[in-house]
């Protein structure tokens, strides 16, 4: 090789608007991360008959393979409608470089530019308070379902948009 020459670098993941054409990759992936129980879950009584956020869901590819996926949902906590925000999946040898963190940063940006006030999820508040999300403002907003409350976690995308969010969680 001569001393010019450099090593093709593999490629770097790409995050983009998820595509029809992903949602099969994003299922299996989603269903490797958390197992056959996910249907179970109280956030999935806010998913089944709800259509995503197309604009505001994205996936990570990696050689075209998806390696990482986020989902939003129109949701309503009393009479304001949020973004709420899973599930949020990355590919088991593909975590700890940030991926998670991206995704779930560029489906908060999205969702700001599109004109919602908050997200909100169900969540582990040591790594969302990372990225902004706190369980304090979310007290009041009730999953329809079990759920842990301390896992209620929300992030204001607007001056204000945590405030008043009271009352049961429901499809938007
Ligand atoms: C959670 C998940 C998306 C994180 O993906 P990732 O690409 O590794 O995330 P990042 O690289 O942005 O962050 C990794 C860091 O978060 C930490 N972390 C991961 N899950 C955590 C959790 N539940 N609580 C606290 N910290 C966590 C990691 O230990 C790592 O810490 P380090 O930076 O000190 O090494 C991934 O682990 C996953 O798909 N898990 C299974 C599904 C799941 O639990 N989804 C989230 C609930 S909606």
């Amino acid at each position: 090789m001569s001393s010019s020459a450099v090593a093709p670098s593999p490629q770097l993941p790409a995050i983009l608007v998820e595509r029809p054409e992903h949602a099969r990759a994003v299922e299996v992936l989603v269903d490797r991360a958390f197992g056959p129980g996910r249907f179970a879950k109280s956030s999935e009584r806010l998913r089944e008959g709800n259509h995503k956020l197309d604009d505001c869901s994205f996936v990570a590819l990696h050689d075209g393979r998806v390696i990482g996926s986020v989902r939003l949902w129109p949701v309503v906590v009393g009479d304001k409608p949020v973004a709420f925000l899973g599930p949020l999946a990355v590919d088991a040898d593909e975590r700890k470089h940030g991926l998670g963190q991206a995704l779930v940063e560029a489906a908060c940006t999205a969702a700001a530019k599109a004109g919602w006030r908050a997200v909100l999820l169900v969540g582990d508040a040591p790594y969302f308070g990372r990225v902004g999300f706190a369980a304090g403002p979310a007290a009041q907003a009730i999953m329809p379902g079990p759920a842990d409350q301390r896992r209620v976690l929300v992030k204001a995308l607007i001056e204000g948009g945590d405030a008043d969010l009271a009352g049961p969680i429901r499809i938007g």
